[in-house]
Formats: structure tokens, C-alpha cells, sequence
């Protein structure tokens, strides 16, 4: 009997408070894992923000070049005026950035214009057909603009005469700058009777 009583001496006395104890006590701070959880979360959120940017301003960009059709003014060099005859043109090949979907590739041959002075004024005619892209050069003796593949054939100013193309040589607009010729280069849809840039 004293045996069990001082076996019961030895164990603790139950606490009123002991299952309250075995819970977790509660507290303002979050939990360490929900802390990283939020953490985590946060760096996911910015990590797409950034992805997501970093695919935006590409396009934005782009879009602001005038993608769809709309592209901005675009001069450069062609030629110097001094170096023009009067009524006889010129074939000259511009080169600048070469502009591939989002693409840049700096200082590269862009292609063949031909540019022409009467007096003050200075024309240019893009020299790739219309019809399929060839190269147009003069031809009957500098009498007009002939295209090699298919025989199309333009006056000086560019109307069509004869032959598949679809239309006349594409105008460009032209200005002078220093003692130079420039040209607001653009390409136009092949193949088409009406302008549609590319
Ligand atoms: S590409 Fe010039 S006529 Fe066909």
C-alpha cells in the first residue's frame, strides 16, 4: 500500500494546463514555413513579371518601329547630290540595320535604288520589282527600267510600260542632308497592285 502511494508520489501531478502546453502557443509572428512560402511566392510573382516584360518590351518596341505596316521614317545615305548628272540615274545600294522580326544586324547592304535629279528636285525609285523582287536596272540605253526576269519594263519615273509587275517602281521618299542624298527606305508587298509595307 505505502509501495503504491510512493509510486503514485513519483508521478507528476497532472496539470491542468498540460494539454494547453502540447499545443503550439499562439503568436503574432507567421510560422517560419509560411514565411518562406510567402517568400517563395513573391519571387515566383517577379520572376514572371520579368519574363513577362522581357517579352513586352521586345514587342513593344517592335510594334513602335511600325510592324504592321505603319513603320516610322527611316533615312539614309544614298548618294552625295555632287556626284548626280542632271536627267541621268543613279543606281546606288543602301545600306543600313537589317531589321529581322526582332532581330538587328548592324550595317548591312539593304538593296538597289535608283535615284535621279531634274534641277533642284531628287527622286528614288526602290529597284526591286514589284512583280517578284528582282533587281531593276536601267535599260534602253538609260531610256527606261527594265526588270531581267520577266521582261517587265518602267519609264524613268517609274510607271509600268509593260510586262507582269503589278505596278509602277515604288517611289521613296528623298531628302538632302550635308551635301547628301538621303532616302527614307521602305519595302513594299510583292506581287500586289496596291502598296502594302513590309
Ligand atoms: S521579278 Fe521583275 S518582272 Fe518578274
Amino acid at each position: 500500500m505505502a509501495e503504491n502511494e510512493a509510486e503514485r508520489a513519483d508521478d507528476p501531478a497532472p496539470s491542468p494546463d498540460a494539454d494547453a502546453a502540447s499545443e503550439p502557443a499562439p503568436s503574432a509572428a507567421p510560422p517560419a514555413t509560411a514565411t518562406r512560402r510567402g517568400a517563395l511566392e513573391m519571387l515566383v510573382a517577379a520572376g514572371s513579371a520579368a519574363y513577362v516584360a522581357a517579352l513586352i518590351v521586345p514587342a513593344g518596341r517592335f510594334l513602335a518601329s511600325g510592324a504592321a505596316g505603319t513603320r516610322g521614317e527611316r533615312w539614309l545615305r544614298a548618294i552625295r547630290l555632287d556626284a548626280l548628272d542632271d536627267g541621268t540615274p543613279a543606281r546606288v545600294q543602301i545600306k543600313g540595320d537589317q531589321r529581322d522580326g526582332i532581330t538587328v544586324t548592324p550595317a548591312r547592304t539593304l538593296g538597289p535604288v535608283g535615284v535621279n535629279k531634274k534641277g533642284s528636285e531628287v527622286a528614288a525609285l526602290s529597284s526591286e520589282c514589284p512583280h517578284l523582287g528582282c533587281a531593276v536596272d536601267l535599260a534602253a540605253g538609260g531610256k527606261a527600267f527594265g526588270c531581267p526576269c520577266h521582261t517587265s519594263r518602267f519609264g524613268l519615273d517609274g510607271k509600268a510600260e509593260s510586262g507582269p509587275a503589278p505596278r509602277g517602281m515604288d517611289a521613296l521618299a528623298t531628302r538632302v542632308v550635308d551635301g547628301w542624298v538621303e532616302v527614307d527606305f521602305r519595302r513594299y508587298r510583292q506581287g500586289a497592285a496596291e502598296l502594302v509595307e513590309v
